[in-house]
């Protein structure tokens, strides 16, 4: 997850399959990139329930486990997966997200702009360094992180 605290924070973004088949991957990519974040990981994949299963292993025992699994792996979409890089990007990340249920998300957040439903809500965001790190080595090798210098660095430092 980069260096916390630093230019080089890491977070893991993933628009969800319903945000893929709903058209919203750009609009979640121009926000970031407009907040002056860094893109460094991307991948259009459809996760193995084994990997999906770790993503989301601490809602193990969760009524709504096995749909989400389920959800995720069905291939009728895939995820957009992402690796995003920036000062107090994971804190950031999970407010320009909004709250988990898009019903309590503040207007102007993604989920409150785009979705109603917690089940369906467009997007996943990494909610602490642990789990940044935890998430951007599980869905992401090394040599597909890209290193490159953003023309924005010199307006976001
Ligand atoms: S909890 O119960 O507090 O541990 O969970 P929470 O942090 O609210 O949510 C964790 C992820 O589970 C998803 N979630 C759901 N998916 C489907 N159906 C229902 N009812 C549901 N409730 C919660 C929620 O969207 C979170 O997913 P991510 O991908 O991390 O945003």
């Amino acid at each position: 997850a980069g260096v916390k605290g630093t230019n080089q924070e890491r977070t893991f973004i993933a628009v969800k399959p319903d945000g893929v088949q709903r058209a919203l991957v750009g609009e979640i990519i121009k926000r970031f990139e407009a907040r002056g974040y860094k893109l460094v990981g991307l991948k259009l994949t459809v996760p193995s329930k084994a990997l999906a299963g770790k993503h989301y292993a601490d809602l193990k025992g969760k009524p709504f486990f096995n749909g989400l699994v389920d959800y995720m792996t069905n291939g009728k979409a895939p995820v957009v997966a992402m690796v995003w890089e920036g000062k107090d990007v994971i804190r950031q990340g999970r407010r320009m997200l909004g709250a988990t249920n898009p019903l309590e998300s503040a207007p102007g957040t993604i989920r409150a702009d785009f979705c109603t439903a917690i089940g369906r809500n467009i997007i996943h965001g990494s909610d602490s360094y642990e789990s940044a790190l935890k998430e951007i080595t599980l869905w992401f090798n090394e040599n597909e992180l890209a290193d490159w210098v953003s023309a924005n660095a010199e307006w976001t430092d």
